[in-house]
């Protein structure tokens, strides 16, 4: 048991713990001893996790499916700059993008002319930048206003013409298909009701901008070309805020702070491709999730920050991990005998206390947790901050000693259950791209040991097909 783990051994925590740069792992309370990790390492050097690393980093085609590579981390300054792709040095390709959203940041602030800026969008194109400016929502711009609209339910669009002001408000198209039906019905929509509302003679296309990889399209809808932002092709959609798709976050938290969590993120880069597996954050994270997930067979993950900011936090996750590894096949199209992504499910502390935390404590399913907190916080009041983190600790530990009551078997608790607990130093853009590019990694460990492809996603399409069939049955009916 983990408590007669910690009996055996009082410096677990210590032994258990990882620090980088503002983050920190403790990963005690958790099914292991030295040797499981011993273990779980030669396992991901028996699937040849490093040069899977390398393949990555050095933008070989790791998507095999669509034959592409994932470069993301190249957005933050973590690949050669001689990286050729398409016959493009993608380096010139990043700089150009990055120096064209710093100059739209500039304009944007110094014309003065908007008020609100809305971003159309979904799925990756969305939650990324979404998750970020509310997060960071304390280092917004003075005077303007950020609105996200991403569903295509009616009661969106509605609510959000009530709020915005038609001739000051910038609208941002971000979709690197600039096909996804739901993004393109509201921008359709938006522009019709804007006609409406401009002055005669005024274009509303004008107070559009595009973060695409298809240009025709976006010309077509009438953005201007310098209106259009570049997102790549060997840039996939949940790991796409580092790009073009974080154009919201520079303009809403500032260019300065957008190009932190580039910094961050590349920190948790260069961690990752340079830490023996025994002491690598993400590969842990990754391991421990394949412990659970393989050899003790537990289909739940549930990811808890402690930080209301975060709120947006394990929906982001929920599509990095499903989506990315929600897999049957592995890369050469075979079937796979084994479990791959778990279910991820989870919510913000201490909210989620008074909602599914009792299945966590005493239900059927034992759910790995992982427990994100800030030391410090953002804003501090009387004894607030001090009473959210004795509560993160107090449920680690109620999670892990349980406590008999054997005549009343309701209010028995039987413990044991593991838990991760992620320490930021505080709530930074910089510490908040060392989380996020540690989960991605943590993902594409776990995707290279279940060597499937964790960089496509042919699952969304067979639902979106037949939807296209029922409206057109709707339209007939
Ligand atoms: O339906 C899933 C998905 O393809 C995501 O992978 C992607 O992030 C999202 O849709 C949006 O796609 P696009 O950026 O092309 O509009």
């Amino acid at each position: 048991s983990l408590v007669s783990l910690f009996d055996a051994q009082p410096a677990r925590q210590e032994k258990f713990t990882l620090r980088h740069d503002g983050l920190e792992l403790d990963y005690s309370k958790n099914r292991i001893t030295g040797e499981t990790i011993e273990l779980l390492c030669n396992l991901a050097k028996a699937q040849n996790l490093d040069a899977r690393i390398q393949a990555l980093f050095s933008g070989e085609n790791v998507n095999q499916s669509e034959n592409r590579p994932a470069l993301h981390m190249a957005l933050r300054g973590s690949c050669a700059n001689t990286l050729i792709v398409d016959d493009q040095n993608i380096d010139h390709a990043i700089n150009k993008t990055l120096s064209q959203i710093e100059l739209f940041c500039k304009d944007f602030k110094t014309a003065g002319r908007y008020t609100d800026i809305v971003h159309i969008g979904i799925g990756g194109s969305d939650i990324g930048p979404h998750l970020v400016c509310k997060s960071l929502s304390h280092l917004a711009q003075k005077g303007i206003k950020l609105h996200f609209l991403s569903n295509i339910d009616p009661d969106a669009l509605t609510e959000l013409f009530a709020v915005i002001p038609p001739e000051k408000t910038l609208f941002i198209v971000a979709s690197k298909s600039f096909t996804t039906l739901e993004t393109l019905s509201n921008a359709h929509s938006i522009k019709n009701w804007l006609k409406e509302r401009l002055p005669s003679g005024q274009n509303p296309a004008e107070q559009f901008c595009a973060i695409t990889g298809n240009h025709s399209a976006a010309l077509d809808f009438g953005i201007s070309k310098d209106m259009i932002f570049d997102l790549p092709d060997w840039v996939g959609g949940r790991f796409s805020l580092w790009s073009a798709v974080g154009l919201p976050i520079a303009l809403y938290l500032g260019f300065d702070n957008f190009k932190a969590l580039l910094d961050g993120a590349k920190s948790a880069d260069t961690h990752f491709t340079s830490t023996p597996f025994e002491k690598n954050i993400p590969v842990i994270m990754g391991l421990l999730g394949i412990w659970y997930r393989n050899f003790w067979q537990y289909s739940n993950i549930c990811v808890l920050p402690y930080a209301d900011k975060l709120s947006l936090f394990p929906n982001f996750i929920q599509q990095l991990d499903m989506e990315s590894n929600g897999k049957s096949v592995d890369i050469h199209g075979h079937k796979i005998p084994y479990a791959t992504a778990p279910l991820v499910f989870g919510g913000v502390g201490t909210i989620a206390q008074h909602t599914f935390f009792q299945f966590l404590h005493q239900g059927h399913e034992i759910v790995p947790c992982d427990f994100i907190a800030c030391k410090k916080p953002v804003f501090s009041y009387g004894e607030h901050h001090a009473k959210l983190i004795s509560n993160v600790i107090g449920q680690t530990k109620a999670l892990m000693e349980g406590r008999k009551n054997e005549g009343e078997p309701q209010r028995n608790f039987e413990g044991n259950r593991p838990s991760n607990l992620i320490w930021l130093e505080s709530l930074t853009p910089y510490t908040l791209g060392l989380l996020i590019a540690f989960y991605e990694h943590k993902i594409f460990v776990q995707g290279a040991i279940w060597n499937i492809n964790s960089f496509d996603q042919f699952g969304v399409e067979l639902g979106k097909e037949l939807a296209k069939n029922e409206l057109q049955k709707l339209r007939t009916a």
